[in-house]
């Protein structure tokens, strides 16, 4: 028989013996509603002309309705998916070709190509190790004359610090935009991330908190970004046509809109986010009394007076204490059946598109075009936080992904404890 603190790596009994639930926020009351708009016939009403239909039928409004109330903002605008969100929320600040949007790099991809979307070039700022999101300094230092926007990210679950991001904006009048896709709920100092900003907005895809399969929410307060991001989402050079003397700065429409069957489920999901929500809180607060004590290992801190809503459990590791490179201890982690621990995020700035600059076409365009600034780097070093995370430091656990009970998660927190007695047998 093995002694059960032999690692399940070298040959013990695994700490965790099978997998866990998966997250599955879809049941009865999405079906029911989803068969009630199949029943009617009208899987969506939107059309790319002027009119009442150009924003959509009476489930998408009310969807939208209920954003509005519940995230507090004067406008909420359904969308196809966050990606096309963040597409419309940059044109609709006025963006031009060339300018500069300041973005984390911690961050999935469509943060940043939204912006190339327009011809308009990342610049990327760094990371503070707390929350992982934008740092004000670093922001502040990569301002320059082309700077027109500040784009930050609530990354993990929680907001980036906003005050200070708010603050900056102000002073370089600069607009900011909020991608809140990991973050719906959660609060900041008495507001919903994502309502800080100029214009916000959440993802509906099916990893989130809350889904539609895909989609997302756009959230402003301004009445004009709200109708330049509405004329994105629908065809805008043709609804422009009704509207003489209209601006048309990035009239440039899509097909961004939401049907009508995926807005019944988003009422559902909305109706469950503040339970879900709770529950993964309960979740990551048992996990942080588990494993607050282990030696190098710093579990997700959360500013007083805010909320995060534990997209995913981030923890930093303290290798020169721990002796042990984290793909280590994370192979141990999977090994005692803790399968989805990960060790990476992203390094937006090293992926090949950026170190390359092969953004459209072969040429460059648009680093290489007359309107760009000449001297953008995207080498290894710029972001020495977010580099340093993400080589040596950063692991995660995807606890939105999971319906973890209290069993569950004694048998995680029995798993970590498990791997930290073996140290020194991994070094
Ligand atoms: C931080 C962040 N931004 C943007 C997106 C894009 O959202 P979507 O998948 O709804 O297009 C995601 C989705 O994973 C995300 O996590």
């Amino acid at each position: 028989m093995t002694t059960p603190d032999v690692l399940a790596l070298h040959g013990g009994e695994p700490a965790i013996a099978a997998p866990f639930r998966k997250y599955n926020s879809i049941g009865a009351e999405e079906k029911e509603a989803a068969v009630k708009v199949i029943e009617s016939g009208v899987l969506s009403r939107f059309i790319g002309r002027d009119g009442g239909d150009v924003y959509g039928g009476d489930v998408v409004r009310d969807f939208e309705r209920r954003c509005e109330t519940f995230f507090g903002a004067k406008h909420a605008i359904t969308v196809n998916s966050w990606t096309s969100g963040l597409i419309a929320a940059v044109g609709a600040i006025g963006i031009e070709p060339g300018d500069e949007v300041i973005v984390s790099p911690w961050t999935m991809s469509a943060s940043a190509t939204a912006i190339l979307h327009w011809n308009a070039i990342p610049v990327f700022a760094d990371i503070e190790e707390q929350t992982f999101c934008l740092d004000p300094q670093s922001v502040e230092d990569n301002i320059t004359p082309y700077t027109k926007a500040i784009m930050a990210v609530d990354i993990f679950g929680q907001s980036a610090n906003m005050r200070s991001i708010m603050e900056i904006a102000k002073r370089h009048g600069l607009k900011v935009i909020s991608d809140t896709a990991q973050a719906p709920g959660a609060v900041y100092h008495g507001r919903k991330a994502g309502t800080l900003a100029d214009i916000g907005g959440y993802s509906l895809n099916y990893h989130k908190h809350i889904h539609t399969g895909e989609g997302g929410v756009i959230v402003t307060d301004d009445d004009i970004l709200a109708e330049n991001c509405r004329m994105i989402r629908n065809h805008a050079e043709a609804v422009m046509e009704d509207r003489p003397g209209s601006d048309l700065v990035n009239m440039v429409g899509y097909n961004f809109r939401l049907g009508e069957i995926e807005s019944a489920i988003g009422i559902e999901q909305l109706k469950k986010l503040p339970g879900l929500i709770e529950t993964r809180q309960q979740a990551a607060a048992r996990l942080t009394e588990g494993l607050a004590d282990l030696k190098g290992l710093r579990v997700p801190a959360v500013e007083a007076g805010c909320t995060h809503v534990y997209y995913v459990y981030a923890m930093i590791l303290d290798i020169a204490a721990l002796g042990v490179p984290k793909e280590k201890i994370a192979a141990a982690l999977r090994a005692e059946g803790l399968t989805s621990v990960s060790t990476k995020y992203v390094n937006l700035h090293l992926l090949p598109m950026y170190q390359q600059k092969t953004a459209y076409g072969s040429n460059g365009f648009p680093w290489t075009a007359e309107f760009s600034r000449k001297n953008i780097s995207y080498e290894k070093g710029i972001c020495p936080t977010a580099e340093t995370l993400q080589d040596t430091s950063y692991m995660g656990f995807g606890i939105c992904h999971y319906e973890l009970d209290d069993n569950d998660l004694d048998l995680i927190i029995s798993a970590f404890r498990k791997v930290w007695r073996n140290l020194d047998k991994l070094v």
